[in-house]
């Protein structure tokens, strides 16, 4: 078959000299959602800039052909370059054989029956978090949703991983971890900062916060090793697994990389999701109120148990359609490692594609009233009936997030502890603004006005 020679036509708001790229660095989420409106009939774009190749996707079965399909085809796009000084060879940064293996032998630690021995976990934080709440706030009080919300997504992960060890080393781990996001974030937005090996003092934190993370990281290896005790924890499940041809298991660098990994992509990202759920809600008074109602049929008050997640289908609804609106990867990217033709355009080797769910979520030729919030919708036979990647916060392919299932019961159940305690309304003064870098932050944090609810029934 021979290949067509066009590139896929530009978007037409161009730079003299930095052409589109300049205008997707400047407002990302804009230039996004504009030109996937003007190249809708292409479904692709390209973007120019005199510096990389550089192309977009819009139509869902470009994104599945990129993702799924033809994915043997790319690797991760450049900017994971940024992460690999700490996540190091771990799951979301690795590539090829190394990355199949490692997927093949954590993903058992993420099926569903041994999330259920996580929801405990999980259900113990939102708890905490709870009790914190109710002496640290009155009627009326602001809350920043933004900050809490991370705090409790990260009590989660670091819990999951490291069940019993001490809060102490926890807390260290959580703040070198917060450190280090800010550090890859600053060199996303100034990628002509000096690289990490030259000697700078600014440098010399940055790997030290790695090293210190490291040695803890390494420490509780060695103890557990050491002690042969079952926490049932994540680190457990991946201290176990073994290869299934070679019998091998992970070496502690492994181990070091993934579990990095995990800290990294599973709290920054849950914890932005339920921070929308929580300002839809206050933006949305009678679907919050719907939702009072629905937890009181579940639960009646009660701490949610694993079997009643499935039954938490409206605020699973909610949860869906916050992540339609605001999702938190709001884009992806790959790199072509051959040439490759996408609805009859040529797309050369060495180009990074982005494929947006921010863009595609946000389309109105699958959503109708797409910016309208209605949980509702995922009910009708049309959104049921939609083709596969004109939803797809979790990505897709062999690349779909590991931590799907884990992220979805984490929402629900933290979601639905506090929303039996707490009810939340706007903050007049807030307003928001998106700030979209690793994951699609709120420039602003997030503040909403607490009311304390009167126990009903109890909560043993
Ligand atoms: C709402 C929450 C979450 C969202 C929206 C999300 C989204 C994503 C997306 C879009 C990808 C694919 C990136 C790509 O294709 O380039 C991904 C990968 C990944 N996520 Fe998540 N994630 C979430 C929560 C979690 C949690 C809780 C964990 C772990 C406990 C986790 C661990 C990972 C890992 C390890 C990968 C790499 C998988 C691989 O390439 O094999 N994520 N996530």
């Amino acid at each position: 078959m021979t290949m067509q020679k066009y590139l896929p036509p530009t978007y037409s708001q161009k730079h003299w000299l930095w052409g589109n790229v300049h205008y997707l660095v400047k407002n990302p989420l804009q230039f996004l959602e504009k030109a996937s409106i003007e190249k809708r009939n292409e479904g692709v774009c390209w973007i120019s800039s005199p510096l990389v190749k550089l192309a977009m996707v819009t139509k869902p079965e470009f994104a599945k052909h990129i993702m799924q399909d033809n994915n043997k085809n790319y690797h991760k796009g450049k900017i994971f370059r940024f992460l690999k000084p700490v996540l190091g060879n771990g799951l979301l940064t690795s590539e090829d054989d190394f990355w199949r293996r490692q997927r093949r032998l954590a993903q058992p630690a993420f099926h569903k029956q041994r999330l259920a021995e996580m929801v405990q976990t999980m259900v113990a934080c939102g708890e905490e978090l709870a009790n914190e709440w109710l002496s640290a706030y009155q009627s009326g009080d602001k809350v920043n949703i933004t900050r809490e919300m991370n705090k409790v997504a990260l009590m989660v992960v670091s819990t999951a991983l490291f069940k019993s060890d001490v809060k102490a080393e926890i807390a260290g781990i959580n703040e070198s971890m917060e450190f280090l996001l800010d550090k890859i974030i600053e060199r996303i937005r100034h990628p002509f900062k000096l690289p990490l090996w030259v000697p700078s003092p600014e440098n010399w934190k940055e790997k030290q916060a790695i090293r210190q993370l490291e040695q803890v990281i390494y420490r509780m290896i060695e103890k557990r090793r050491k002690s042969n005790t079952h926490e049932g924890d994540l680190l457990d499940m991946l201290m176990e697994v073994q290869d299934e041809d070679t019998g091998e298991r992970m070496s502690d660098q492994q181990l070091r990389d993934e579990v990095m990994t995990i800290f990294l992509a599973g709290h920054e990202t849950t914890a932005v999701a339920m921070a929308y759920v929580w300002l839809l809600l206050a933006e949305n008074p009678e679907i919050d109120a719907r939702l009072q109602g629905h937890l009181q049929e579940v639960l009646n008050g009660k701490l949610p148990a694993f079997e009643d997640l499935k039954k938490l289908n409206f605020l699973k609804n909610i949860i869906d359609e916050t992540m339609r609106i605001y999702p938190p990867v709001y884009a992806v990217e790959r790199y072509a490692l051959a040439d490759d033709e996408i609805g009859g355009f040529h797309i050369p080797k060495g180009t990074n594609v982005i494929i947006s769910p921010y863009a595609i979520q946000r389309d109105a030729t699958w959503w109708d009233e797409p910016l309208r919030f209605d949980p509702d919708r995922w009910n009708t036979e049309k959104v049921q009936n939609l083709p596969r990647y004109t939803y797809f916060p979790f990505g897709g392919g062999p690349r779909l997030c590991i931590g799907e299932q884990f992220a979805m019961y984490e929402m629900l159940i933290i979601i639905a502890i506090l929303r039996q305690k707490f009810s939340f309304s706007k903050s007049p003064d807030y307003k928001l603004r998106l700030d979209p870098l690793v994951t699609l932050r709120a420039w602003d944090d997030i503040e909403l006005v607490i009311s304390p609810l009167a126990p009903e029934g109890g909560n043993k």
